[in-house]
């Protein structure tokens, strides 16, 4: 087969080729590689990066397509601390955001992006959030001298010659995406796997919708269409031309007489959308079916009846793999069992992977996330994880046994509910329904979780976290309450809006609830009461399913245990109630009305 000359463009629109010319100017690359989105090109990449040794190749017979990487030991998760919204205004970004006048920041970028590609090629990455072509979906462009950012993309978004084609129609804008590693090759300077920079910079213009990342190649530092543009700067497109991008997995629940519902969760980073998105039912609900449609992001909006529509913008799923097993996730497991990257699990001697919780046993041996030599028994002395704890698979969505017939409509499906969701020891019920959008957008914006290891942090520390959006909102917080208030206007049908909390623990700090396959007990009671066909009890949060309500069919589960889960104890909600100042006086100044006056009913009925 011929191969390709990727040094020719494979654009002709006039403003892509400038910029690309301009970057190339810029950070200097020895070669410049425009991606086609092909199998022979991905296969070439594969083969180069193993040659480098930034991947190993796993045994093709257990793990087919599949590829292994070991990031650099201080490039492991999100920054955050090093993620800057740089609007025109600071009062734009609002205060739960890094803010850095853009004049500034920009002359900062250009000094550090100044010769940053040396030695390395500058690949021209198009790809389309959403399914190319969907008047939902948006386009951008990376540029990147990282090849493990490029097949990461690829299975991640949509690649490639149709998205060159839709660019050269010229009729959308197209979000440039800048990123760097910020590891020339210079003075003869050796390659090394993961090649990262200690300084990282994860810059957002919203204004210009322009993102520059320097430093990092992991995960959301380095993907640029998942949480830099499907979420920070499309949350701006999002308030401008009404409609939502929100941190959210969209799901469809199918019941045995094929009624189908849909649904959007959001829950803070590693707190179970990906396992809530493919579960499946428990015993008693046979006949059920739970159908995924994204895992993290929806991009959600008003169709011309008034009713909200979804598109997951994502092609792929970068999920947490430890604790991700054939018990707690079979489609996940089987979804990521071919055609997928690894990154900081553990290396098992028969060249397969191998994370803490896939298996019961763990094997005799294997290679920990940074190389080192792993067993159970150092495991036990010195307490060292085989992977890291934001290890994760990055795979193809549409491997996954239950993926929607109609996750690629262009236009979405329709969603009947919201649900909201964080990780709570005490205080907060397994579910409870909002009585109104006002007082579920109070409901959201007052959600807290306790921190997990997605982001760089204090694990375990209750933060407040709107709509599990606090790292990801590209403006002001405040104002995307107003906005969340405003979307109803547009409605003529309202999605209910509900709280989940799988993780509250008893006296003795044990799980009150299961979880997994049984949150489909709660998901039903969700989609009974969407379609107006179960009890609701009406409690100061909202309203709360009765033990009688919840299909207990296949589970005994005793009635005193589900009263403990349910409590609304009025003295633990008024401290909740102050737990919500603490973001509220915060963004005080352009917090909505509406959310004073939620709260203060909250407190009248406490
Ligand atoms: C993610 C995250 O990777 O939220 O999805 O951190
Ligand atoms: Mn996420």
């Amino acid at each position: 087969m011929k191969h390709r000359n990727h040094a020719v463009p494979l654009s002709e629109n006039k403003h892509l080729l400038r910029w690309v010319d301009k970057m190339a100017e810029l950070t200097k690359p020895a070669a410049i590689h425009w991606v086609d989105g092909s199998e022979e090109e991905r296969d070439r990449l594969y083969a180069e990066m193993v040659a480098s040794g930034t991947l190993i190749k796993l045994n093709q017979k257990l793990w087919p397509g599949c590829y292994y990487a070991r990031s650099d030991a201080a490039d492991v998760a999100r920054v955050e601390d090093r993620t800057f919204i740089c609007s025109l205004s600071r009062d734009s970004a609002g205060p739960t955001n890094n803010w850095e006048d853009p004049y500034v920041m920009r002359r900062k970028l250009k000094t550090l992006f100044r010769g940053c590609m040396q030695g390395r090629t500058m690949y021209v990455l198009p790809f389309s959030m959403g399914p190319v072509g969907s008047p939902m979906s948006q386009i951008g462009v990376q540029l990147t001298d990282s090849p493990y950012v490029v097949v990461s993309m690829r299975i991640m978004t949509r690649i490639g010659m149709p998205v060159f084609k839709l660019i050269d129609r010229d009729e959308k804008r197209v979000v440039p995406c800048m990123h760097s590693v910020g590891a020339p090759l210079v003075n003869g300077k050796k390659d090394v796997p993961w090649p990262c920079n200690k300084e990282k910079y994860i810059v957002h213009f919203p204004e210009a919708r322009e993102i520059w990342s320097y430093g990092s190649g992991y995960g959301g530092n380095a993907l640029l269409g998942k949480k830099c543009f499907a979420l920070r700067i499309a949350s701006n497109m999002a308030r401008d031309e009404g409609w939502m991008a929100e941190h959210m997995l969209v799901a469809g629940v199918e019941s045995p007489d094929g009624e189908k519902t849909y649904v959007a969760a959001a829950f803070p980073s590693a707190c179970g959308k990906t396992n809530f998105a493919m579960m499946i039912p428990p015993k008693g609900f046979e006949g059920w079916k739970v159908l995924t449609v994204g895992d993290d992001i929806a991009w959600i909006r008003p169709d011309k009846d008034g009713r909200l529509r979804a598109i997951n913008p994502e092609a792929g799923f970068f999920g947490v793999a430890p604790g991700t097993s054939k018990k707690t996730n079979p489609n996940a497991m089987a979804t990521l069992s071919r055609n997928s990257i690894f990154t900081n699990v553990a290396l098992t001697p028969d060249g397969g992977v191998w994370w803490e919780g896939m298996t019961d046993e763990p094997p005799a041996e294997c290679l920990d996330w940074q190389g080192n030599r792993w067993t159970p028994e150092i495991a036990k002395q010195t307490g060292a994880k085989a992977a890291h704890p934001n290890a994760r698979f990055t795979a193809p969505a549409s491997q996954c046994p239950t993926i929607d017939p109609a996750w690629e409509d262009p236009n979405g499906v329709p969603i009947g509910a919201i649900i909201f969701g964080g990780r709570r020891a005490s205080t907060i019920p397994l579910v409870y329904q909002a009585f109104n959008w006002s007082a579920g957008v109070y409901m959201g914006a007052t959600m807290g979780s306790e921190m997990t290891a997605a982001a760089t942090g204090t694990v375990g520390k209750v933060r407040r976290d709107p709509m599990a959006m606090l790292p990801f909102c590209g403006y002001h917080m405040g104002d995307y309450f107003r906005h969340w208030i405003k979307m109803q206007r547009t409605l003529s049908v309202t999605p209910r809006l509900f709280h989940v909390n799988w993780f509250r623990k008893d006296a003795e700090g044990q799980f009150l609830w299961p979880g997994f396959r049984d949150n489909m007990r709660v998901l039903k009671w969700i989609v009974d009461r969407v379609h107006g066909r179960t009890h609701g009890q009406e409690t100061p949060i909202g309203w709360t399913p009765q033990y009688s309500d919840i299909d207990w069919k296949g589970l005994d589960f005793p009635k005193q245990k589900f009263e403990e889960l349910q409590n609304v104890d009025r003295a633990a909600w008024k401290s909740e109630v102050i737990g919500h100042e603490e973001l509220f006086i915060v963004l005080h100044d352009h917090l909505p009305p509406e959310m004073i006056y939620e709260r203060e009913l909250l407190i009248c009925r406490l």
